[in-house]
């Protein structure tokens, strides 16, 4: 692997812990101004600190995000479909590695539809790139996407996305955890990272994820709305690092989510005259 696309991998997966934290903040590219992040550059400025990589479209990190920041950005580049559709599956690319280059980006992400109508579309995208990601040393992460058809999260179909996704060249597979999924790590000879999904019950549930995708071979996680629509999405973020980074049980990162929780409700001291 040449210098360039090693130094981004290291980003994206920072070589402390070989893990990462990933915040998916690239949701309005098909759903608009998703509830708490209608107003994006607010949404990202708390969490951006504690976040291993920010995951988002160009016009997000144009507009949104402050040139100054040093956290690895990871730039979707895929898109064209929206959810006023009932087939989201047919998405092109939409920003060239050039522009990626541009934005001096870690790495750029595509979503892939295995069984879809599009399914053909979406893994000649992921050629595509990862060519031109070869010649230029930007890595690729494929995502396994399965539009609104939410119950296709099993292991048997996801083991499959995984698979083709890795055979055709991506370095990085974001996919979703789900039952069995020692199998779809056993299956895919690159990294994994396991995305949230729609907001769960509780934090709980959200770290339980987390904490289990991990202990079956994940590398992380890039996550969205359980962080951002969280009432306290600043301390899950430092919940969900303890769970990847420091191996952290559940109830751990619990008592890190009420401790951040607690200093959030302490009065600020006030200056003595
Ligand atoms: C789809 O909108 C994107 O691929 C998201 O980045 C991905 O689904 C992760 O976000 P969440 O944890 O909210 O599912």
């Amino acid at each position: 692997m040449d210098w360039g696309m090693r130094n981004r991998m290291a980003r994206l997966l920072p070589p402390a812990s070989g893990r990462t934290v990933m915040l998916a903040v690239d949701h309005g590219y098909f759903m608009g101004p998703t509830r708490r992040l209608e107003n994006v550059r607010a949404t990202i400025a708390p969490l951006a600190p504690h976040a291993d990589v920010l995951a988002l479209t160009r016009g997000v990190l144009r507009t949104s995000v402050d040139p100054t920041i040093t956290t690895p950005i990871l730039l979707r580049v895929s898109g064209g479909a929206t959810v006023l559709k009932e087939d989201l599956s047919h998405e092109a690319l939409t920003t060239t590695v050039r522009e990626a280059h541009r934005l001096n980006v870690a790495g750029v992400a595509l979503s892939v539809f295995v069984g879809a109508p599009h399914e053909h579309e979406s893994l000649v995208n992921l050629a595509q790139l990862v060519e031109a990601g070869e010649e230029t040393g930007m890595p690729v992460v494929a995502i396994t996407a399965v539009g609104k058809e939410l119950e296709k999260r099993d292991a048997r179909y996801l083991a499959l996305a995984c698979r083709v996704a890795a055979e055709i060249g991506a370095h990085l597979v974001k996919t979703y955890y789900c039952d069995g999924f020692d199998k779809v790590v056993e299956g895919c000879p690159v990294p994994l990272v396991v995305a949230g999904g729609p907001k769960l019950d509780s934090e709980r549930a959200a770290l339980e994820l987390a904490h289990d995708a991990v202990a079956q071979g994940a590398k992380g996680v890039d996550m969205g709305r359980n962080i951002w629509q969280s009432d306290h999405p600043v301390a899950m973020l430092k919940a969900l690092r303890a769970v990847v980074h420091d191996g952290a049980t559940v109830r751990e990162a619990l008592d890190v989510l009420e401790g951040e929780r607690a200093r959030d409700r302490a009065p600020t001291p006030s200056v003595a005259a």
